[in-house]
């Protein structure tokens, strides 16, 4: 089996030394292997190779493979070449890789950083997976996202355009969004006014790092999105929760917060408010807009599933009719997919020049190809067509996931149907929820826990559920699994 890349060992092989070079070279096996830079499971190059590459002879080094195999730290598997072993002698397995850094700052250097009360991905295993709210990645046509890789991989090798490029993303792409967001959104922007983010997550994290420094007080609602929250909280932000009812964030309670602190920001998500889905009332947002203009901060807009609304005309977002006061912060993850991290950022042009300062500090530019190859997407109407395609499957998830929800839980669940996003929200009145969300955590269900939303020890807990990645075989196992959970 081919390794990817030639092998070198840590130390050298000198043959002029008095020890054997056969002995040299498992010594030098061994520590590359004690070290965890050989681990169970990789491939050692043919002896062939590894005799060119360190100038002895073959056999020389089939002898200390042999010799390996003896002892118990190489594997043969046959004509497919040799292998560090499954099982490696005892010491090994505790001594691996997990060297205590002796940079003693690391953590001081970093002193507001508490780590996240969930990652942001579930962890892996075996169980099922309930997620917040993820597209279905299978409906996703593979060819087509192929096919536009290919097209930009020809485009930029015929003109030379692997170089570094602009912060803000490749033109095409944020000239893709701006008239997205002109036609779809109602926003007044150009690509002028667009910077390209590593996801929407990315465009949080330099919007509040433009915004924020130690201490200022950001306002969130007692029930979030916690990455955002693990985000602000990591530039210092002192993190100001305010409730929240059926109607979005209590307003009168963010003007109290602003009269008692210093505030930077607020961050909402007022399209699909996450978790609870509600949109923000006409009222509020109006409300939202003067408290901005009055005390200052500014509205970070987490408008992350856009896209999918199922009921009437959806709202237009803050930015829309506010584009002085709102850092307004989109991804393509839910049209798109996740893994490609596209996300962006639309502002007025300083805040989106200091934002792509930003970038470039930090990893100097996006990926161009993969924002090409999404730009051509856009351009040639395939995500159009896409997103008309996953629209009409995730609508008849919802209805379906309605309905067997009702089958699963009837009275013992309180939700209402979400009017858009990807994901329910769902409270449980009479259900220990703790005990429950233990439950089925033991029967290997995966999802984020209620309390990872909350801001607020008092905030209404609930279980926020995503229906759309779920074909209806995994929705009624996953409810059935927290039926059984529920213990009713
Ligand atoms: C509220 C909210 N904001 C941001 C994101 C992050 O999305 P991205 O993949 O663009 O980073 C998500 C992901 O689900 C989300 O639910």
């Amino acid at each position: 089996m081919l390794r990817p890349w030639p092998l070198s060992l840590s130390e050298r092989i000198d043959p002029a030394r008095d020890t054997p070079v056969y002995i040299q070279i498992i010594e030098a096996l061994i520590r590359d292997i004690e070290r965890g830079r050989l681990t169970s499971g990789s491939y050692l190059p043919s002896s062939r190779e590894l005799a060119k590459h360190l100038g002895v002879n073959r056999k020389t080094v089939v002898f200390a493979y042999e010799d390996l195999i003896a002892q118990g730290w190489l594997d043969s598997a046959g004509t497919r070449g040799t292998m560090v072993a499954a099982a490696l002698p005892d010491p090994v397995k505790r001594r691996r890789v997990d060297v205590e850094p002796t940079m003693s700052n690391v953590e001081a250097g970093y002193r507001f950083a508490a780590p996240p009360a969930r990652p942001i991905a579930l962890p892996g295993g075996s169980g099922l997976k309930i997620d917040e709210g993820a597209p279905d990645g299978r409906l996703f046509p593979a060819e087509l996202l192929a096919r536009a890789y290919r097209g930009a991989t020809h485009r930029a090798a015929g003109t030379s355009d692997f170089q570094y490029r602009d912060p803000r993303g490749a033109p095409a792409l944020r000239d893709g969004i701006a008239s997205m967001l002109r036609d779809q959104r109602g926003l007044s922007v150009t690509a002028e006014n667009i910077c390209i983010t590593r996801g929407s997550q990315n465009g949080l994290f330099l919007a509040a790092q433009i915004l924020v420094r130690p201490g200022d007080a950001v306002i969130v609602e007692a029930l979030t999105y916690e990455p955002a929250v693990a985000a602000f909280r990591a530039l210092g932000a002192r993190i100001v929760p305010v409730g929240l009812d059926a109607g979005g964030i209590d307003i009168d309670a963010v003007e109290q917060a602003c009269r008692r602190n210093t505030v930077r920001a607020v961050f909402v998500t007022p399209h699909h408010q996450f978790p609870t889905t509600v949109s923000l009332r006409p009222g509020r947002r109006l409300r939202l807009i003067e408290l901005a203009r009055l005390f200052g901060f500014a509205i970070i807009e987490d408008d992350y599933d856009h896209e999918f609304h199922f009921q009437s005309q959806p709202l237009l977002p803050l930015a829309s009719y506010a584009p002085g006061e709102v850092i307004y912060v989109g991804s393509m993850s839910k049209l798109l997919l996740p893994a490609l991290r596209i996300g962006y950022v639309a502002a007025p042009p300083a805040v989106i020049d200091a934002i792509a300062h930003r970038v470039s500090l930090t990893d100097g530019m996006g990926n161009a190809l993969t924002e090409d190859a999404a730009a051509a997407l856009i351009e040639n109407g395939e995500l159009r067509r896409h997103a008309r395609k996953a629209w009409l499957v995730y609508a008849e998830r919802r209805r379906n996931f309605a309905a067997e929800l009702d089958q699963a839980f009837g009275a013992i669940v309180d939700y209402k149907m979400p009017d858009g996003g990807l994901a329910f929200w769902l409270r449980f009145p009479g259900v220990d929820l703790d005990a429950m969300e233990a439950r089925a955590t033991a029967m290997g269900l995966r999802f984020a826990s209620s309390r990872s939303f909350m801001t607020q020890a008092q905030a209404p807990r609930g279980l926020r559920i995503g229906f759309a990645s779920l074909n209806p075989f995994e929705a009624r196992t996953a409810l059935a699994g927290l039926r059984e959970a529920a213990g009713h």
